[in-house]
């Protein structure tokens, strides 16, 4: 299953994801992919608005490749720009977090780096470029969780 979303401005993509953040229940796991200045971590912010946590603390763990925040639920944020292959993902324990994910959220920005370890839970969203400003907003997976996170009234074209 697949939902297709267009946004014209970052407001609108924060918005997006502050709506999925109000209905994310624990053990979610949401895979962002995306190039660069795709809206991945806007999106996030978002996200984790919805759980009440506030936007500034939310930034791309590009350095320290994970960041914890404590919300409604707890938030894991994984960046894995860095990480170049599933050996090198491994060996930073990304399984650990993974699972860890059940009692709260697992967000993983560059998630194609970690492709093969996903389950079929997990909840993908593709960021796609479109203009400067334009972006189409792909989200898959299971019905339940579409229906949950992506109402269709919030779905367009
Ligand atoms: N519709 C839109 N949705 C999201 N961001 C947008 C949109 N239009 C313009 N932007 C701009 O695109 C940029 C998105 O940056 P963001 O850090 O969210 O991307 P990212 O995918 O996390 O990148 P990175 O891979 O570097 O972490 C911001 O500068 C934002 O203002
Ligand atoms: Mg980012």
């Amino acid at each position: 299953m697949q939902r297709r979303l267009i946004t014209t401005s970052a407001s609108e993509t924060y918005e997006l994801g502050r709506r999925m953040g109000g209905n994310l229940e624990p053990g979610d796991i949401l895979a962002l992919f995306g190039e660069l200045g795709s809206g991945k971590t806007c999106f996030t912010q978002g996200l984790c608005a919805g759980l009440g946590i506030p936007r500034k603390r939310v930034i791309s763990p590009t350095y320290a490749f994970v960041h914890e925040y404590e919300g409604r639920l707890p938030v894991l944020h994984l960046d894995l720009y860095r990480i170049d292959n599933l050996e090198d993902a491994l060996d930073l324990d990304v399984m650990e977090y993974l699972s860890r994910g059940e009692g709260g959220i697992v967000v993983i920005e560059w998630a194609d780096r970690i492709m093969p370890l996903l389950d079929e839970d997990t909840i993908q969203v593709i960021f796609n470029v479109v203009t400067s400003r334009k972006r189409e907003i792909l989200v898959s997976g299971r019905e339940g969780a579409l229906d949950r996170l992506v109402p269709g009234e919030h779905a367009r074209g």
